[in-house]
């Protein structure tokens, strides 16, 4: 498609000669030669990779996988510590799965070894920043092993998506796992559960496995203490062993899938009837808005607003000791909604929410004009404010999504982080996820 359009350029107003055929030839030789190692928006070079592995293939090592030498010992202790220093994981099962791992592919371990130090020098230490574009992969991505194993007729290691929650929540679970096979080529399923994301989307891309059978996969372990699924992208990186593992919780790692944005746009393509629907009321809001349009103003902007309720404000304060988010809410949204008013001269919010009688009384007391509310299904409604060309949201996962498949500018909120809460800043700044797309603005209690 790029090429095509390369050469598009290339040859427009005149009839191809040799060298433009030529050169035409050898940018889709190039282009099928690069395709399927090349990530769309980030560079993994797999072939580079490749010829670390073919190094470890061809040394000629005295260290067998079924002996214990004393080079494999010493490195296999260095290795695993510090993968467990990286990841801070230190859930007994893991470290032993870890360990196991490590002894079987001893003769492995030594250029991983380095790649592991170089990275801990350059992005871990103590005065390091980790500025790496997403994804920012808990370990180097180039730190992978393969197994040359089949269960349960697919090659190993496995993840399969566990559905928990709604649909914000599953989306980041298939984001996660799409980010895992696209980085360490690792095998990704479905549960085969026909709720919430598998009935909203038709063109997903990784499989819904035919039959599950919980007992045949293996806990992949939520590392509790630090709220982080570090054990998740071990096992996709084939170091926790050729296993079929099943996410734990509700993984939601933008530090990994933010790199993935436009792919994951098709990904969580809606269905002709839900763009349709979404169309007419963005057609409305501009035909409304179009009335009282004011000379010199300038095209209409279109901001949309997702307030989050319903059982939210318990939610926060239950786990969170968040007190009052409808309160709190009040003045975050003035501060966002005047954002856009300081900004541009006609703007139009479109405003979603799982409680619209709280939101419409709390927006009319912001008095600001032009304000519609998309009152569709969760699906009409997400697709609708993603269209918009800005965004407001507040907490909560779903908000997150009609940003994410959108473009423009997005003001989130900023929660204390020592409340715990993940969806926050944290979430945004480890997938680099900054101004000016993503503006960060404090909801204070
Ligand atoms: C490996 O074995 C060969 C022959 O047995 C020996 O000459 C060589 O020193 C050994 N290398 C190591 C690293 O132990
Ligand atoms: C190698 O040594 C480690 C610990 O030193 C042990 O756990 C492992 O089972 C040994 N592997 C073999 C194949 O002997
Ligand atoms: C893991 O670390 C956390 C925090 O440092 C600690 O509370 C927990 O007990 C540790 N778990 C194990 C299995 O060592
Ligand atoms: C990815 O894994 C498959 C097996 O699942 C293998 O056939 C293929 O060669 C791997 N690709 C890369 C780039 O490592
Ligand atoms: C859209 O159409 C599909 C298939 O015709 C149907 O299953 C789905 O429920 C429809 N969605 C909406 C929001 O109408
Ligand atoms: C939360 O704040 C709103 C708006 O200030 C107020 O009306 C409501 O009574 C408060 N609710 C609780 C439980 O404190
Ligand atoms: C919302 O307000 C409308 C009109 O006041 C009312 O009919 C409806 O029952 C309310 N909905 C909820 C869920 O409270």
């Amino acid at each position: 498609m790029q090429i095509m359009n390369i050469a598009g350029v290339m040859f427009v107003g005149r009839s191809p000669g040799i060298v433009q055929l030529l050169t035409l030839v050898v940018l889709v030789l190039l282009g099928l030669f690069y395709w399927p190692f090349k990530l769309t928006g980030y560079n993994i070079d797999f072939e580079k990779y490749s010829r670390i592995t073919e190094n470890v293939n061809s040394r000629s090592s005295n260290c067998s996988i079924n002996s214990n030498c004393s080079t494999d010992v010493t490195v296999v202790a260095q290795f695993k510590s510090l993968v467990l220093r990286l990841t801070g994981i230190n859930r007994t099962s893991v470290v032993m799965r870890l360990e196991s791992t490590l002894h079987g592919a001893a003769d492995q371990l030594p250029p991983l070894l380095q790649i592991l130090q170089e990275f801990e020098a350059k992005y871990k230490c103590e005065a390091c920043v980790d500025s790496r574009p997403s994804p920012r992969t808990v370990l180097d991505f180039r730190v992978r092993l393969e197994h040359n194993v089949h269960k349960l007729g697919l090659a190993m290691p496995a993840i399969v998506m566990n559905p928990k929650g709604r649909l914000g929540n599953q989306m980041g679970e298939y984001a996660t796992i799409y980010a895992l096979r696209k980085i360490y080529n690792a095998t990704v399923v479905r549960k085969p559960v026909r709720r919430h994301l598998e009935e909203a989307f038709s063109h997903l891309t990784i499989p819904s496995l035919e039959r599950f059978k919980e007992g045949d996969w293996v806990a992949a372990g939520f590392d509790s203490h630090r709220s982080t699924f570090n054990n998740v992208q071990l096992a996709a990186a084939g170091l926790l062993g050729p296993h079929p593992f099943i996410t734990p919780g509700t993984p939601f790692e933008t530090c990994i899938f933010a790199a993935f944005r436009a792919e994951l746009r098709e990904e969580f393509r809606f269905d002709d009837n839900v763009t349709q629907q979404a169309e007419a009321r963005l057609r409305r809001v501009r035909e409304a808005t179009a009335q009282v349009e004011v000379e010199g103003a300038g095209l209409l902007v279109t901001v949309g607003i997702h307030v989050r309720l319903t059982d939210y404000p318990h939610h926060m304060e239950s786990l969170y000791s968040v007190r009052n988010i409808t309160n709190c809410y009040g003045s975050y949204m003035k501060n966002a909604i005047n954002y856009f008013l300081q900004r541009h001269v006609n703007v139009a919010f479109l405003v979603a929410s799982d409680d619209v009688n709280s939101t419409r009384s709390l927006i009319d007391e912001l008095r600001i004009n032009n304000v519609f509310f998309s009152e569709g299904t969760p699906l009409v409604d997400m697709y609708a404010l993603s269209m918009c060309d800005h965004h407001i949201i507040t907490l909560g996962t779903y908000g997150f999504w009609t940003a994410f498949l959108g473009s423009g500018t997005t003001i989130f909120p900023v929660i204390d982080s020592t409340t715990g809460y993940r969806y926050s800043k944290t979430l945004y700044d480890s997938a680099g996820l900054g101004p000016p797309d993503f503006v960060p603005i404090p909801m204070v209690q």
